[in-house]
């Protein structure tokens, strides 16, 4: 399965954010990496993608508690990653069967929901953030260049 790429199109501008996302997507090439070649490494990892992934929404959540940012946006977001965890469970008790289609059905999942979470909905929280605290949307920062 080809790896996930973070990209200058997830750049948001938010440090913390920032760094958190790139993290994510080397957890997810590492889960896709020991797929298959160890069950059990699979499991550990995946736990920590889980933890890693619980951590980040919180974050991003009180980012957006502190900014004060809209309500509709910040519940609309909570609902789309609590939707996120929910259905990440759903599918990992579906490779409870330890086959490889549940594994990849999971892979992909993870890849194309993040991937489209972080273009949309993070970015548009971010430069929502941008706004409220007066700092430098990341259009703003590379139109210097
Ligand atoms: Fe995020
Ligand atoms: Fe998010």
């Amino acid at each position: 399965m080809t790896q996930i790429q973070w990209g200058l199109d997830c750049y948001t501008g938010l440090p913390e954010v920032d760094r958190q996302h790139q993290q994510l997507f080397a957890l997810i090439n590492r889960l896709s990496d020991v797929k298959l070649r160890d069950p059990e490494m699979l499991e550990q990892t995946f736990a920590e993608l889980r933890d890693y992934v619980r951590d980040h929404f919180a974050l991003e959540e009180q980012l957006m508690a502190e900014a004060n940012v809209d309500a509709t946006h910040y519940v609309q977001h909570r609902a789309a990653h609590a939707g996120f965890v929910a259905r990440l469970n759903q599918l990992w008790q579906n490779y409870s069967d330890r086959s490889e289609a549940a594994a990849d059905q999971l892979l992909e999942f993870l890849t194309n929901w993040l991937r489209h979470h972080i273009l949309h909905t993070d970015q548009s929280m971010a430069l929502e953030i941008h706004t409220r605290m007066g700092s430098e949307a990341p259009h703003n920062m590379f139109s210097h260049f």
